[in-house]
């Protein structure tokens, strides 16, 4: 087993800016993933973290709140003294976006905060807010100039999901922020690329001989990318009614998924390089027309059920959504990419709430090797080829083929090679947002979206969107809570002679 070592290079001195400073991601996610960077050393040597805060909260009590909740969703014990080194440098200070003279005096506070801490004018600016503050924020610190980047000091703004919630609001929110910013400035969070095994897809096809060669049209039958979570929709029922699975999931998880599958090798590893390939490879995704949209689709919504010992009210009578809602908490697509390498391969896309079991997988099947060979024997069926790559809850590669079962006649059978991280390398529990923070605090936007992928995603799910917006209840199926989703899913790719491998 092997420890994995932590990269040496401290960040710059900076001042970290969070935005919903006492929102439920900052405490979560962003306050425990800077705990763990502390106690790896890798936080700067000059820091301070502001937390721009409601308005009368004072230092302390964003300190306690924090702490409260470091307590409570720190991936590793707490250690007293590397929190309140990190909690020490808290500072809170208020801004409302409405109320311009807050951010000017913001400004000042700030900068002379940056001056007692000597972080050399750096900043970060972290959105961590409901969406619809993300252009007002944005617009008050470009005018204020907070953002302009100036006697060699670096400033940063980054940005969580959801980024839009179409193609026309992804490419109105990326013209406001390109006014104020160079995309170079800009981070777009999508915490997939925070996960080790997402991340891995480009060391598995790149760093290995043996895959690329066969990593195409010729050899590969077809993908399928599934997402599937055993959670409802709990207490989110007004972000989730008016988002939908396809919103929530697609053209961000699933297609960062499917753009490191299927993008071509990029020259270099560096963020022009992969972004750029992964950008092309979104936008070589085929647009379909309404109808096809609908043909190449399906939509669910979850019924009451249980999973496990929990039960699951109807998605309906959720708190905050609408009583006869069409949002679909499941969506299942088949996509096809219009290039030299995946020409009439169909990617198949599911993701959906409430089902049976938690599991994110990239399965790709290959093609069927001739069963000619066997026909005078007794061999009925090959098993299939797939190499599926498990991001949950196993996170691994494991690689399915046929063998000859041992004995004195010809008999075939399906087994299975596994790769499972933890059996190799022994990685302390960590919130995904680790790489993703320290990424943003040394300029490395090799795992962040930019503004172009981000447009190509939504413009592959737009269609898909307007046409289920048309017809409605129309074509909505409804599945147990529990199952594994509506039974369009399995007919989408039984109509092309293929079916879902098999979770579980
Ligand atoms: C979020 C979605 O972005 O991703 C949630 O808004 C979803 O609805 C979550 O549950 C899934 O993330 P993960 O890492 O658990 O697969």
């Amino acid at each position: 087993m092997t420890d994995v070592p932590s990269r040496q290079r401290k960040p710059d001195a900076c001042s970290f800016v969070i935005f919903g400073a006492s929102g439920d991601l900052t405490r979560r996610l962003v306050i425990p993933a800077l705990y763990n960077l502390a106690v790896t050393d890798l936080l700067p040597e000059k820091f301070c973290v502001v937390g721009i805060a409601r308005k009368g909260m004072s230092s302390d009590a964003m300190r306690d709140s924090l702490m409260k909740g470091l307590r409570q969703f720190a991936t590793r014990p707490v250690d007293d003294v590397v929190a309140r080194r990190l909690l020490e440098c808290v500072t809170s200070i208020e801004a409302d976006p409405k109320d311009p003279a807050s951010f000017d005096a913001m400004r000042d506070r700030l900068e002379k905060l940056e001056a007692n801490r000597s972080t050399g004018g750096n900043r970060l600016f972290y959105l961590a807010t409901p969406p619809n503050a993300f252009a007002p924020i944005s617009r008050e610190l470009g005018r204020t100039g907070l953002l302009q980047q100036k006697n060699g000091a670096w400033r940063r703004l980054v940005i969580e999901k959801p980024f839009g919630t179409d193609l026309a609001s992804a490419k109105a929110l990326n013209g406001e922020l390109l006014k104020i910013v160079d995309e170079h400035q800009i981070y777009r969070i999508d915490h997939y690329l925070g996960k080790e095994t997402v991340q891995n897809i480009l060391v598995l096809r790149f760093a290995n001989g043996m895959f690329e060669p066969i990593w195409n049209r010729n050899h590969i039958d077809h993908v399928q990318i599934t997402v599937d979570e055993k959670l409802g929709v709990g207490h989110r029922g007004s972000f989730y009614d008016a988002t939908g699975a396809l919103r929530d999931m697609v053209p961000n998880h699933l297609f960062q998924l499917l753009s490191l599958v299927a993008m071509e090798p990029p020259t270099r590893f560096d963020a022009h390089s992969v972004r750029a390939e992964k950008a092309d490879v979104l936008a070589a995704i085929q647009t379909q027309s309404e109808t096809e949209a609908l043909r190449n689709s399906v939509r669910g919504q979850y019924q009451g059920g249980k999973i496990g010992d929990t039960v699951i009210e109807d998605y309906c009578k959720t708190e905050d959504v609408k009583p006869g809602s069409t949002t679909e908490t499941y969506a299942a697509l088949k996509l096809s990419i219009d290039n030299w390498r995946w020409a009439g391969v169909p990617f198949y896309l599911r993701t959906g709430k409430a089902l049976g079991l938690k599991r994110t997988e990239v399965a790709i099947k290959f093609k069927q090797a001739p069963f000619a060979m066997f026909s005078s024997t007794p061999v009925e069926t090959l098993a299939e080829n797939y190499l599926v790559i498990g991001v949950e809850p196993t996170e691994g590669i494991a690689l399915q083929f046929n063998t000859k079962v041992p004995g004195p006649t010809i008999r075939i059978d399906g087994v299975e090679m596994k790769f499972r991280y933890k059996d190799y390398f022994k990685a302390e529990p960590a919130t995904g947002y680790e790489t993703l923070i320290y990424d943003c605090m040394i300029g490395d936007n090799i795992l962040f979206q930019r503004a172009d992928s981000v447009e190509a995603g939504w413009q592959a799910v737009q269609p898909f969107l307007d046409a289920w917006k048309k017809v409605g209840a129309k074509g909505l199926e409804r599945y147990k809570a529990g199952s594994e989703g509506p039974d369009g899913a399995e007919e989408l790719l039984k109509r092309d002679g293929r079916s879902w491998r098999k979770l579980g």
